[in-house]
């Protein structure tokens, strides 16, 4: 079990502070006070500390914590601030424009930063085992605003990005053109309708990355449950992944899964259950951030898969 979390290489993100299910972060050269449901524990700074150094406070609304409205509510500005502004990543040369938006994210989940190291880095490896400089195909779904994407495009991959989403879409582009890159396949499709036509083609990729919500739907009303689609989604995953120099990453944020759950469902998706065929890696793990004062929140579960 890996637990893992952003570099301290990162000069743009910086999670200050936590507790009292809040948490003070900074974002380039922005603070910020966001709720935070697993911060159980009291703050290490005064309230009074938290609210000098922020320049925004997330206020829930009427709807907070209600399914399809959980996230929503507005923002209080404590002193002055652009509403958009552009953040570096350094250990991949990428830029994410930031926004404040009405359901208390920004445009980025710092959390991830270990996975985009992870696809950087197995995308890379990818394209030196491929013959004639073939780029590796790298799909990812419910991708966001792209940061996996820039990621995997960035070590040289034939990328494709697809999230039901229009805006987020648009703004994964920005991200792509911010970051000096190009060549991004965009599509606004439900993911659990595309893997299933792409398996009908017979159409294969190198790299499949997925970090999908608790609840969603697609462009069309297509309902999405995790619990109720994962399962699904994921053999159709185990069959769209090329059999040989290959890699997955699944990352799951809700529901309160366990890493062990998310390695279960691979192995099962996978066919694994009587172990893993000769050339196959699997690891499963926590991803966290940790506050100035040490104390770890954790915030999402993956499960990585590598084949020779
Ligand atoms: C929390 S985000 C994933 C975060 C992203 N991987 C990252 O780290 O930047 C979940 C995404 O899934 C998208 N989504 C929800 N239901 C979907 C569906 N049925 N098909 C495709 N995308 C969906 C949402 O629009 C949202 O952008």
């Amino acid at each position: 079990m890996l637990i893992e979390k952003p570099s301290s290489l990162w000069k743009d993100y910086e999670l200050i502070d936590s507790g009292d299910f809040s948490k003070l972060e900074r974002f380039g050269k922005y603070i910020m006070i966001r709720p935070e449901p697993k911060a159980l524990w009291h703050k290490s700074m005064s309230d009074s500390e938290w609210l000098k150094s922020a320049h925004t406070e997330f206020k829930p609304g009427a709807g907070f914590g209600k399914a399809g409205k959980e996230d929503s509510g507005s923002w209080n500005m404590l002193s002055k601030m652009q509403e958009q502004w552009v953040i570096e990543y350094g250990a991949v040369p990428f830029s994410l424009r930031l926004g404040l938006t009405s359901f208390k994210h920004v445009g980025v989940f710092p959390e991830q930063a270990p996975n985009w190291d992870y696809i950087y880095r197995v995308t890379k490896q990818c394209a030196a085992k491929n013959a004639d400089g073939v780029k590796p195909k790298v799909l990812n779904l419910f991708a966001y605003t792209g940061a996996a994407s820039l990621a995997a495009r960035a070590a040289g991959a034939d990328v494709t990005h697809l999230d039901s989403v229009k805006q987020v879409v648009t703004w994964a582009r920005t991200n792509m053109e911010l970051s000096h890159l190009d060549g991004i396949r965009w599509i606004v499709e439900d993911a659990l309708k595309f893997v299933k036509r792409e398996v009908r083609r017979g159409n294969t990729y190198q790299g499949i990355i997925l970090d999908p919500p608790a609840y969603g739907h697609g462009p069309d009303g297509e309902k999405w449950k995790l619990d109720e689609c994962l399962f699904e989604l994921l053999t159709g995953v185990a069959k769209l992944l090329a059999p040989k120099n290959s890699f997955m990453v699944l990352n799951l944020y809700s529901n309160g899964y366990s890493a062990v759950l998310a390695d279960t469902l691979v192995r099962s998706a996978f066919g694994f259950d009587r172990g893993l065929p000769k050339g196959t890696s699997l690891d499963y793990g926590e991803l966290v951030l940790e506050d100035r004062f040490g104390k770890a929140l954790p915030l999402s579960v993956f499960s990585r898969l590598a084949r020779d």
